[in-house]
């Protein structure tokens, strides 16, 4: 660990996570830290672990948080892929951000929503050229007989190369996860971490806090 890590390690274990200073809505206290991650040096703060279930099997994997609102957290992702499948039969997932470094964890579960149509497209328009080729030809997730495959895959894209598609293909889009539970977690010194979780009540418009042991 470079002295950089241990100086912002040390930074943090010293800012508590306390009942007293924990903001009433999630969403807050998420902005509050996501906009801290953004200040410090810690690389892909926008990387978020994405749970999902695979019949009784939890599957994980890293997504790329592009919007965050009171609506929840978004990514974009091929509807066809093993995660999107998943989702169509079971939309409750979980989302993990771990910043090390600043001692950091935010745990989230919730349910994911397709975002609308008008909104995967306005953001499809704004990903680079090569990304828009790479999502007309995606075969995310579907078994290749070896690396040549994906190569010839490549090469068959020289006519998308020539003219990067601006409409987004259907089987390409967002989701929103809106969340029904989370956990921050702030490490402290002497293992004595603070954990404190927030749970919607049943009128599904207040959060009520609770601390956990770490
Ligand atoms: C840093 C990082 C960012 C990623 N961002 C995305 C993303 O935003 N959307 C996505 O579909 N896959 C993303 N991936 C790839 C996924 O982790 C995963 O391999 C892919 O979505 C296929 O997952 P599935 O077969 O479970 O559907 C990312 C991977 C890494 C390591």
């Amino acid at each position: 660990m470079n002295d950089n890590t241990q100086q912002l390690r040390k930074e943090y274990s010293q800012m508590p996570l306390l009942e007293s200073e924990a903001l009433a809505s999630p969403f807050e206290q998420f902005e509050l830290w996501f906009n801290q991650v953004l200040k410090s040096e810690i690389e892909e703060p926008y990387a978020m672990v994405l749970s999902t279930i695979n019949n009784l099997t939890p599957s994980s994997r890293v997504v790329l948080l592009r919007e965050f609102s009171k609506e929840g957290f978004g990514f974009f992702t091929n509807y066809n892929s093993a995660k999107g499948i998943q989702i169509v039969v079971n939309n409750h997932v979980a989302l993990n951000f771990f910043w090390p470094g600043i001692e950091r964890q935010i745990r989230v579960q919730g349910i994911a929503i397709k975002q609308t149509e008008e909104k995967s497209d306005a953001y499809f328009k704004t990903r680079s050229e090569i990304s828009r080729v790479g999502d007309w030809t995606s075969l995310q997730s579907k078994e290749l007989k070896n690396r040549a495959e994906l190569e010839e895959l490549f090469m068959l894209n020289t006519k998308y190369k020539l003219e990067p598609p601006l409409t987004r293909p259907d089987y390409w889009g967002g989701y929103i996860v809106k969340p029904t539970y989370f956990e921050f977690w702030q490490g402290r010194p002497n293992h004595m971490h603070d954990r404190l979780t927030y749970t919607l009540e049943e009128n599904n418009l207040e959060w009520k806090i609770k601390r956990l042991a770490p």
